[in-house]
């Protein structure tokens, strides 16, 4: 049989950084989170989990249209990003892979799906990510400069990320502290997670600024596919 793999959207945080619960915003005229939540329901996965809000399941599902309703598994998501995850995992039931992916990251498409799921095969963990470009520095908490730091091998990371379902669940059950992706989680267990370069528009809202670039991407893309 070949292998199942299972998806977990991640739509259940607070916004705080952008004045508010982000994934509901209008991106393009529909919900923030619709916009990835579309393009994970058009991948062959075996099963697909939408972690939202505690209580807010109908008005999501509402929100999705019966199509897409039909496709995932509502869940409430946890006071941190990983706590959502867990709740995911174990909506997801029997999978042998997992995509996990933040619904704040609206131009995922099904060739970094591809990609990262590919990347994973090795090692059993890969996320998406770019080299960094810009000069970097470390500051001294007071706006000055200590020093400059080399930027050879270091990247920023992104979603999607993909695991073996049973590395991630024992990931997640030996964490101790907090993370803010799931390859964290992994790597303080010694293992290796591959990294497979995205594109540069593959970009999170994390305040209102960035729901503006993120409008301007998708006029851009709009304009290239008309
Ligand atoms: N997320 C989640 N559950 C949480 C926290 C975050 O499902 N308890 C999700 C967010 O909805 C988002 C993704 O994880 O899609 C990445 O998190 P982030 O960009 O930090 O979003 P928020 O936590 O909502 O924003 P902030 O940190 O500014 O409050
Ligand atoms: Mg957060």
């Amino acid at each position: 049989m070949s292998p199942s793999t299972g998806a977990i959207l991640l739509a259940a945080g607070r916004g705080e950084r952008a004045g508010g619960e982000k994934q509901f915003a209008l991106l393009g005229g529909i919900p923030l989170f619709l916009h990835s939540a579309r393009v994970m329901a058009d991948w062959q996965f075996a099963a697909l989990a939408l972690v939202v809000p505690a209580g807010r399941e109908l008005e999501v599902a509402e929100m999705l249209g019966a199509r897409l309703a039909a496709r995932y598994k509502l869940v409430a998501g946890g006071e941190r990003r990983q706590d959502s995850v867990k709740a995911g995992l174990e909506a997801l039931g029997d999978v042998d892979w997992v995509v996990v992916h933040d619904a704040a990251r609206p131009f995922v498409d099904g060739e970094m799906v591809e990609r990262v799921l590919k990347g994973a095969c090795p090692s059993g963990a890969a996320t998406v990510g770019t080299p960094l470009g810009d000069t970097l520095k470390r500051a001294d908490g007071e706006g000055y400069i200590v020093e400059t730091v080399d930027r050879k091998n270091l990247w920023s990371v992104q979603t999607p990320q993909a695991f073996r379902r049973d590395l991630l669940l024992g990931a997640h059950d030996e964490s101790t502290g907090d993370a803010t992706d799931d390859a964290a989680l992994v790597e303080r267990l010694g293992l290796r997670v591959a990294l497979v370069e995205g594109p540069a528009s593959n970009i999170k809202v994390t305040t209102r600024e960035d729901l503006e670039l993120a409008e301007a991407i998708l006029g851009m893309r709009r304009a290239d596919d008309a």
